[in-house]
């Protein structure tokens, strides 16, 4: 377990799964482009790369966990590329679309390095707990050299979708695509149990325990409950709503849910559709 990984993006989700995979022992070469932020792990023995293409060691691996497409697409440069070289392994855990994960997986391929497609299911708080779900696809030989570190990285379990770039991306879409319908619903018949003067926690023991039991249901709807929840004010739905009902245009796939929770989503005040069980709003 002696090869340094290449660690790029210390976000909210980077800085705890780069943790676990210094916890376990593998030696990191980390950068973000705020650079503060890789100050707790340098504290812990990593080591401090410049740029994205200076945490990349020839033939070795590299992970990035950068915001979106464009994120991500930004740090292929030709340096990086070519640092990487033959044999090396980029893997990506970014929730991508497919098109940017296939455009990546070219790039890669044009300079004889592999790429890993793997996103991740789980909040940060998971990641600090070694609850998240990985999905991911590639190449058998760049996944076989890869799989082990995703148990490193806090994984419980991981799902080998193939080879075909652009269908763990897909997974991850159609995961958060699910996740933020459910808590949609959750907002709204939570909210009307609370109107109608039945408490809403009550609701959620009852339904989580028999026909709704499910780990969304039982957090989200806790959290809906509560009044914690923090969907409305993250960007991650934005996103991901938007890259799926991208994804299905491109296919021509039906997709007048995600397209009605975007708009939801893009009007002022709708955050009571998608997050703490408000007050019934006032009659116009
Ligand atoms: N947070 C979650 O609960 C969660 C769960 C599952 C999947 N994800 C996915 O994981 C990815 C990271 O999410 P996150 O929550 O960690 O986001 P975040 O906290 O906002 O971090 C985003 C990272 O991307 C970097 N970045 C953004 N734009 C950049 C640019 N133009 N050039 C270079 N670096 C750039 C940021 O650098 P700076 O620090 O300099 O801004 C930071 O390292 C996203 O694709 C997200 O959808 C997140």
């Amino acid at each position: 377990m002696t090869e340094t990984i290449g660690f790029v993006g210390l976000g909210k989700l980077g800085r705890p799964i780069a943790g676990n995979l210094l916890q376990a022992g593998y030696p990191l070469r980390v950068h973000n482009r705020t650079a503060s932020k890789a100050e707790e792990l340098v504290t812990r023995g990593a080591q401090l790369a410049s740029t994205p293409a200076d945490a990349v060691t020839s033939g070795g691996i590299v992970i990035s966990l950068l915001w979106d497409d464009a994120s991500v697409e930004s740090i292929m440069t030709d340096d990086f590329l070519s640092r990487l070289g033959r044999g090396g392994v980029h893997v990506s855990m970014s929730t991508l679309s497919p098109e940017a994960s296939r455009r990546i997986a070219t790039l890669h391929a044009k300079h004889g390095s592999l790429f890993v497609e793997a996103p991740v299911f789980g909040r940060p708080e998971a990641a600090v707990a070694r609850k998240l779900f990985i999905v991911y696809a590639g190449l058998p030989a760049a996944k076989e050299r890869v799989k082990p570190l995703f148990e490193a990285m806090g994984a419980q379990k991981s799902f080998d979708f193939g080879e075909a770039i652009g269908a763990a991306t897909t997974v991850k879409l159609v995961g958060n695509m699910l996740i933020i319908s459910a808590a949609a619903s959750l907002t709204e018949t939570l909210t009307l149990a609370r109107n109608s003067g039945v408490d809403p926690h009550a609701v959620v023991d009852m339904l989580t325990t028999t026909l709704l039991s499910a780990p969304i249901y039982q957090t989200y709807g806790r959290m809906i409950a509560d009044g914690t929840a923090d969907l409305a004010s993250s960007p991650i739905p934005t996103k991901d709503l938007g890259l799926f009902k991208e994804t299905a245009r491109a296919l021509s796939s039906p997709a007048p849910i995600s397209t009605f929770l975007l708009d939801l989503r893009s009007k002022p005040g709708s955050d009571r559709n998608v997050d703490p069980v408000s007050p019934m709003p006032s009659a116009p």
